[in-house]
């Protein structure tokens, strides 16, 4: 967005200026964002909201302090790889990492979800997942897998970088024991910064790093050599050093606050709205995709028809200027705000081409 791209080209212009740059400016924003992010994503403790640089960051914060000495990891299949290499360290201490694959079934989506819920035994002591898968779209009931952990004792982390921002997620309802989200996605900001939500599970684990901004009373700049033993409250340890970054935090926060005007529900009406139609005719021409229960709106999956070699739909997205992820045998599409009906015409005409060129070549 243009006021995000400005927002950071004021970030830098500041810095002509540093002594313009008061204590108060290293905690001010953040907190505001802090506020902003809780209620994006329905969450009533802002001090839980904390500023991370990447997934796999967030990610290690959680698996350095899970309460468990031993049991079951759970994924799910071909989760982006920062929230799979981090758990791989728990292997070396004795705990069993499981991988939940979609069955091969006409009702793939619906079916996985319950094969996750299956999966779950008094051995689970994590799910580790996303909101929807990242290379497809198939939405996963988080509200189900959680009431199913709470019977185990089980913590629930959710990786939120492909939905936050364009599906609707309430802290509230799905009471995520971690949700760590990369800002430059669904989130619209810019790269290099995400957040991460931390519960109580989290409340007594030790950081990542040791920066002097976490601990309490950082703000009295005058007494930071009278070095601190505690840390600010509730999730506020596992902030990033130099989590102020005067250029990326106002990027995000402007991102946010546009986020909460289109609010997430829009955005998932907007672009069920703009694709029902295209939808159906890409299943006309054989093109699989998941019944609307199981994926969501902003971004889905289409899988080829047989006959149709992957190469020629990428000639000819290329050649019709189309950008959409070529993942497998699928194709990603995510539309958004930015679309109109003419984006869809164009994704139309070049997943068409190979269909009837290969028709063409039977006849
Ligand atoms: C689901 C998901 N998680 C995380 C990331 C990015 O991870 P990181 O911030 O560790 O680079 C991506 C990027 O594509 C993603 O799709």
């Amino acid at each position: 967005m243009k006021k995000v791209e400005n927002a950071g080209i004021n970030g830098i212009k500041q810095k002509r200026k540093p002594f313009h740059i008061s204590p108060d400016d290293f905690f001010d924003e953040t907190e505001v964002l802090r506020k902003n992010y809780s209620e994006l994503i329905d969450n009533p403790e802002p001090s839980r909201i904390v500023v991370i640089p990447s997934v796999s960051y967030g990610i290690a914060n959680v698996v350095n302090n899970i309460p468990f000495k031993d049991g079951e990891i759970l994924l799910c299949d071909e989760q982006f790889p920062s929230n799979v290499y981090p758990w791989w360290r728990l292997k070396e201490k004795g705990f069993e990492l499981k991988t939940i694959a979609p069955p091969n079934s006409e009702k793939r989506g619906e079916s996985w979800n319950e094969k996750i819920l299956e999966s779950i035994t008094d051995r689970t002591r994590v799910i580790s997942m996303g909101h929807i898968h990242w290379s497809d779209g198939t939405l996963f009931q988080l509200e189900r897998i959680r009431a199913a952990l709470d019977k185990v004792g089980g913590l629930l982390v959710i990786d939120g970088t492909q939905s936050v921002g364009a599906l609707p997620f309430s802290i509230k309802k799905i009471r995520p024991d971690a949700l760590i989200c990369a800002g430059y996605k669904w989130l619209m900001g810019p790269y290099s910064i995400g957040l991460a939500y931390y519960g109580p599970a989290f409340d007594h684990g030790v950081p990542l790093e040791e920066n002097w901004i976490n601990r309490l009373d950082s703000d009295n700049f005058s007494e930071l050599v009278n070095y601190q033993e505690s840390y600010r409250e509730m999730s506020l340890r596992y902030e990033v050093g130099e989590h102020s970054n005067f250029i990326l935090v106002p990027m995000l926060h402007k991102a946010i606050k546009q986020l909460i005007k289109w609010n997430p529900d829009s955005i998932q009406a907007y672009t069920k709205d703009l694709m029902k139609d295209a939808i159906n005719q890409l299943s006309e021409w054989g093109y699989r995709i998941e019944n609307e229960n199981y994926r969501a709106h902003h971004m889905f999956g289409a899988r080829l028809p047989e006959k149709i070699a992957i190469e020629k739909l990428g000639h000819a997205f290329h050649t019709n200027r189309v950008s959409v992820s070529v993942r497998g045998n699928a194709v990603r599409i995510s539309p958004n705000v930015y679309n109109d009906e003419m984006d869809v015409r164009k994704l139309l005409k070049a997943m068409k081409e190979p269909i009837f060129a290969s028709k063409t070549l039977e006849q």
